[in-house]
């Protein structure tokens, strides 16, 4: 067959059954009030990461809202990593909290434990850490550091759903973890997320709030569910391999800015507000529930094939100095959501990647703590400043095949003249 170029550089994990469970909402299953599956779905996420309690939420980012909210006093400061999307700052003001960014490791891209412990101060009420990349934050070390200080620690596991540090399960480290189900995602239901946490003061004042919201309104979950199809679609291997590839790649390469805005993730931002905006005030959709519990099993599979992915990406890679690699975990504490590597020349070798015709991406989160957005917030970070520029991903997916592994690793060492 042809071979234009390799597999897209992220695969959705839909398939016909998510489709079909769609439709049956749209056609009669969103009047049902009925709550049994999203009962059901938060079991089994409690028996999965062995903890007491479970809530699905609308977003994992409306997650992180009800946990800010519900551990953090007005006005008190939540130190937090700048590398993560605007709208994880948003909601931590939205909740009433007021964010102080610490800065990240440069080799694991998650925050710093010694600029945590740096920046506690009497007005301090929680420190948000984010699990990134599927690569654990030194959440036990910044647990420590918190119960120093009496001081809750919320996880964004957003990126880390199935990840284990020292044997337990990344969210139930710290007083709330909070997980994502959007659809780049190794578990996805389009949209949605949980927050898991032991602490039933906590889950109450969660649910109590979530009892001032309502079903989404459709046009919402419809968007997200378009937005997957077409993804489906224009990564279907041979369309991929004929048309969407080719196209964006020459883009790519030739600098059309129309299209290249089109391809590059851009994570949803609430617009500019004082108080969470009305579209989040939503709750998950028991067919949502129903997708989740679907795929629960296949993840711990699927985590391993990306190991692999990643182990063969390390071994081959790890000589070239130049690179800065992700750390080497194989014991639960990194599942590889994608290979984050960081090279000061980036945007070269990945117009050489494309002319070879692969298929990579650079990192599409931006250091929030140099965003106007948040000048009120400035705080001087460095490393996450540096990770931005220079940071890419290479693709781990399940269905990624081992040979677009090899021919990834082959044009990189070929740039590098290795
Ligand atoms: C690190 C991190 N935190 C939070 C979020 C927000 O997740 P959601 O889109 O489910 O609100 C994301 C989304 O990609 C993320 O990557």
């Amino acid at each position: 067959m042809l071979s234009f170029g390799p597999n897209p550089k992220n695969r959705l994990y839909t398939n016909l059954n998510s489709y079909l469970l769609f439709l049956g909402y749209v056609l009669g299953g969103r009047l049902k009030r009925d709550k049994k599956d999203i009962e059901l779905f938060e079991k089994a996420l409690c028996e999965k990461f062995d903890t007491q309690h479970a809530v699905c939420v609308y977003q994992c980012r409306v997650g992180i809202y009800l946990a800010v909210k519900a551990l953090v006093k007005p006005g008190q400061e939540v130190i937090l990593s700048p590398y993560t999307i605007a709208d994880v700052i948003n909601m931590v003001i939205f909740a009433g909290g007021r964010p102080v960014f610490a800065d990240v490791e440069r080799e694991t891209c998650n925050i710093s434990a010694a600029e945590v412990e740096r920046l506690i101060n009497p007005n301090t009420g929680a420190v948000l850490i984010t699990h990134l990349h599927g690569l654990a934050a030194k959440a036990h070390d910044i647990k420590r550091i918190c119960d120093r200080f009496n001081i809750p620690m919320i996880e964004d596991c957003a990126q880390s759903f199935g990840v284990y540090e020292q044997g337990k399960a990344v969210g139930t480290i710290g007083d709330a973890g909070v997980f994502s189900f959007e659809m780049h995602k190794n578990l996805t239901t389009w949209l949605g997320g949980a927050v898991i946490s032991n602490r039933g003061d906590v889950v109450e004042k969660i649910r109590a709030e979530l009892e001032g919201f309502s079903y989404p309104p459709l046009p919402g979950i419809t968007r997200k569910v378009k937005s997957g199809l077409i993804h489906d679609i224009a990564g279907f291997p041979v369309l991929f391999q004929l048309l969407t590839y080719p196209i964006v790649r020459a883009s790519y390469l030739k600098d059309i800015e129309f299209v290249n805005k089109k391809v590059r993730r851009k994570p949803q931002e609430s617009k500019p507000a004082e108080h969470l905006p009305e579209v989040y005030k939503s709750w998950y959709t028991p067919f949502q529930a129903r997708l989740g519990l679907s795929q629960l099993n296949n993840i711990d599979r699927d985590i391993k094939t990306r190991i692999d992915n990643a182990l063969l990406y390390y071994e081959k890679l790890k000589d070239i100095d130049e690179l800065i690699l992700p750390p080497l975990r194989t014991d639960g504490s990194h599942t590889y959501l994608w290979f984050p590597v960081q090279y000061s020349n980036r945007d070269e070798l990945l117009r050489f990647m494309y002319s070879h015709n692969r298929d990579i991406a650079a990192g599409h989160f931006t250091s929030t703590a140099d965003s106007p957005m948040f000048q009120e917030f400035y705080r001087d970070c460095p490393n996450s400043r540096k990770v931005e520029k220079e940071l890419f991903y290479l693709p781990t997916y399940p269905r990624y095949s081992r040979s677009e592994v090899e021919k990834n690793i082959q044009v990189i060492r070929q740039y590098f003249h290795c």
